[in-house]
């Protein structure tokens, strides 16, 4: 079928066989807000889904795939967080069902992971903050890369989209595939990516408060108000304790961090915790206030992670209708060219 964006359809080409979608537009694993319902109508509109396992334990994560599959017979992905203590039990989860694509998320990929997981005939999607490290997971058999720049919502890197683009598509787009994340708000930035080499792009700020997310509605509210510079990232409290900054929009539970933070630095200290420990714990947190935020509603205390594309969501949408946008938007840019 003749697609109706046939110059972004052509520069999503490879991306798209890759997916097994019509689109090469992925939309991001966000905690609690991808599940079900939103992975699958993100499937159903021609992008690629992924769920979010987030801290889920295995028998959670069985069920949340078993429910999706049931919402859609197109392909979906999972994203899983390499510092899950059950990570290899996860991925037998994902072997069970035969999901065609893990998403290995939230650092480098320990021994064995990507192994495991092509084992059972998956592709391997993974992120890099170097170029250096980007081919070593290539040489060990990662098979598509995402480059996420510091604009993005949830945790990030310190460098933004454009300048990881511009470093990474010139030395890896030719012959890995590589998809763009972080800041993308609109379908001119999907095509200027794609004319750079990309593959196609990953986009979660701008879906995760599409009509079928399951977001809170106070959270969704506080999505059409944030601007830009609402979204910030937080801030390290102790140079002993490296924490993965997070983007989030500015609100009481920020603060919140910061006493987490010197919390946790003081039982390191005492030798309650050790590093490992500590991160995990960080991350708890993280999990917990996001939860607050996405199904509880408080965004006052809790997270509302956002990127700073926050400012181009105003309004309840169904996924079909942004992707129409997105991509529409994307093709007048192509056209104009
Ligand atoms: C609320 C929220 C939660 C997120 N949770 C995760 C996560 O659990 N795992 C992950 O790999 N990325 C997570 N992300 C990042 C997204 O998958 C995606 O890469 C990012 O949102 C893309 O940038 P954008 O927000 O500028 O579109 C999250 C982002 C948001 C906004």
């Amino acid at each position: 079928m003749m697609s109706a964006y046939p110059k972004t359809s052509a520069l999503m080409a490879r991306g798209a066989e890759f997916l097994g979608t019509e689109h090469a537009v992925l939309c991001g694993a966000m905690s609690w807000v991808s599940e079900r319902n939103l992975v699958s109508a993100i499937s159903n509109a021609g992008g690629f889904g992924v769920i979010a396992c987030g801290a889920m334990t295995p028998d959670l994560l069985d069920t949340e795939i078993a429910a999706t599959k049931a919402l859609t017979a197109k392909p979906f992905g999972v994203n899983l967080i390499t510092m899950h203590p059950a990570l290899f039990d996860l991925i037998a989860v994902c072997a069970r069902h035969g999901v065609s694509h893990v998403v290995l998320a939230g650092g480098i990929p320990p021994k064995g992971s990507v192994e495991a997981i092509k084992a059972f005939g998956a592709k391997v999607i993974v992120f890099a903050p170097t170029i250096a490290l980007a081919k070593k997971l290539f040489r060990s058999g990662a098979d598509a890369l995402v480059i996420e720049g510091s604009e993005a919502g949830g945790h990030i890197g310190p460098v933004s989209t454009s300048v990881l683009a511009q470093e990474f598509l010139p030395a890896l787009a030719a012959e890995h595939l590589v998809f763009v994340a972080g800041g993308i708000g609109r379908g001119e930035a999907i095509a200027g990516y794609l004319e750079m080499g990309a593959a196609g792009v990953q986009l979660g700020t701008r879906f995760a408060c599409a009509s079928e997310s399951i977001a809170h509605p106070a959270f969704k509210q506080a999505f059409f108000r944030g601007n830009a510079r609402d979204a910030t990232a937080s801030v390290q409290v102790d140079p002993r304790l490296p924490v993965i900054p997070v983007r989030a929009l500015k609100n009481k539970g920020t603060e919140a961090f910061t006493a987490k933070q010197i919390e946790v630095a003081k039982r390191l200290d005492a030798g309650e915790l050790d590093m490992a420990a500590a991160q995990l714990e960080i991350e708890h947190f993280w999990a917990g206030a996001l939860r607050r935020a996405v199904i509880e509603g408080d965004v006052e205390r809790g997270s509302v992670m956002a990127g700073q594309s926050v400012g181009m969501v105003t309004r309840e949408e169904p996924v079909a209708e942004i992707f129409a946008q997105l991509l529409a938007e994307s093709e007048a840019a192509l056209t104009r060219r």
